[in-house]
């Protein structure tokens, strides 16, 4: 006790300094006494952790919507400009700019919800959509008010966060998707080839809380297929490619025009298999969703931990694609080895990497990614250990009950030699939770 409070109070007093020399402050607040402190460290913004129940909340009013109208929300009927009025209300109260853009299809009009988040490069357009349509049998709740609603509550939480990333972020939601992709092709087909030219990917997510869920990644580009998979491998949950129809959902409207795709999907009528129950739990023998396309398609039918884990991996994406910078031509050393973390009061464990063949000192943007598996990162204290033993504080206790700690820091380390011996250096502050380090890698 005695010596683990003057190592917390280090470890705050340098985390503080790290996110003043962060902060874009205005001038009032760049203090000019700010200290030349060797510990200048950088995190970059850390995706949300979506909450389901906001999640869950939108799909009540869908389902609710669809209750009023009729019992489904599908192309032409008022259940439908029902739900687009309702994701535009939240949109706009959120300080997005809505465009309402209208087709015609079978004699009725649709709609596309488009929701720009002001600011961004405007010529790199990160996009995020999800059909909000049903088919007429049904509310169509998995199908497709999960991806609606994960992807309404990213953008809400892009306004909570008032994020300011490098690309310029734009979210859909399509209409007449379960007549053939419709709406989105309309968009797509509507978009000037300049415009086109502009889009740095887009990702979709349609049906990602099947009741009986599998985790499938799509295969397509391959950076935004890695980001969902680095998400899902930090929360320890494996994938499988999505193989159940490529191109049966609005991503196939923007690859058909060049435009990098990727997604997620939790599966439809295919069974799930004795293999993929074992790994993911769930009925073997029966399908990802029993009620697809059909009546029962309800707010009964949705796995909490399958929309929930979606959700997250929308926002991570969002964050990550959204703020990446092109890959400096750095070199990087990584340790994979798993080492345990003892809980709490236990010592403090490290992960060593050997660099070599850097010349002279860090870059100022020396970058650390860190992967742990931890049921609570709210215990855990990680510094970077450089080859002298100059400590930088990584992480200190943030984040609360969320499990792992999965994140990428920017240190300035450019007083340090490069080459030699670096450690990550994990120590657990509070009982009862534990984990490993699964892995970390420093990049100069
Ligand atoms: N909305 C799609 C459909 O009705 C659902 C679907 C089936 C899907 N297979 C898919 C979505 C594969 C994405 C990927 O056909
Ligand atoms: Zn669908
Ligand atoms: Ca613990």
């Amino acid at each position: 006790m005695s010596l683990s409070v003057p190592r917390r109070l280090a470890a705050v007093a340098a985390l503080a300094v790290g996110g003043l020399i962060a902060a874009t402050a205005p001038s009032a607040l760049a203090a000019p006494t700010a200290p030349a402190a060797p510990t200048a460290v950088t995190a970059a913004p850390t995706p949300p952790d979506i909450p389901l129940a906001n999640v869950k909340a939108h799909l009540t009013q869908l389902q609710t919507i669809a209750t009023n109208n009729g019992g489904n929300r599908a192309h032409g009927r008022a259940g439908y400009k029902a739900s687009i009025d309702y994701v535009k209300a939240k949109l706009d109260a959120a300080g997005f700019t809505t465009t309402l853009q209208t087709f015609t299809s079978s004699g009725a009009t649709g709609y596309n919800l488009i929701a720009d988040w002001p600011g961004g490069d405007p010529d790199s357009v990160l996009m995020a959509g999800a059909h909000l349509d049903s088919v007429s049998s049904g509310a169509g709740i998995n199908d497709n008010g999960s991806g609606s609603a994960a992807v309404l509550e990213t953008a809400l939480a892009v306004s909570r966060a008032q994020l300011q990333p490098t690309k310029h972020l734009r979210f859909g939601w399509w209409g007449a998707e379960e007549l053939g992709l419709i709406g989105s092709k309309y968009y797509v087909n509507n978009l000037p080839a300049a415009e086109r030219a502009k889009f740095s990917g887009y990702l979709n997510f349609d049906m990602i809380g099947s009741p009986n869920p599998g985790y499938f990644v799509y295969d397509d580009d391959a950076a935004i297929e890695q980001t969902f998979k680095t998400y899902f491998s930090g929360i320890g949950v494996p994938t499988e490619i999505e193989t159940e129809g490529d191109g049966r959902s609005d991503h196939a409207s923007f690859k058909n025009v060049g435009i990098p795709v990727g997604g997620l999907f939790t599966g439809a009528s295919r069974t799930k298999t004795a293999a993929q129950a074992q790994k993911w739990g769930g009925t073997s023998g029966q399908a990802f969703d029993r009620c697809y396309h059909s009546s029962c398609d309800n707010t009964s039918n949705i796995n909490d931990t399958a929309l929930d884990r979606n959700s997250d991996a929308v926002a991570y994406a969002i964050w990550n694609l959204g703020a990446a910078t092109p890959v400096p031509p750095g070199k990087s050393f990584e340790n994979t080895a798993d080492v345990n973390i003892p809980d709490s009061p236990g010592a403090a464990v490290t992960s060593p990497v050997t660099a070599s063949d850097v010349p002279g000192n860090a870059p100022a943007t020396t970058k650390v990614d860190v992967n742990i598996v931890h049921t609570y990162r709210g215990d855990l204290v990680v510094d970077l250990v450089a080859p002298d033993g100059t400590v930088y504080n990584l992480h200190n206790r943030s984040g609360g009950s969320a499990d792992n700690l999965v994140a990428s820091y920017t240190v300035n380390a450019s007083a340090e030699v490069a080459n030699g011996v670096w450690k990550l250096q994990v120590k657990d502050v509070a009982a009862q939770d534990v984990g490993y380090i699964n892995s970390w890698k420093i990049t100069f």
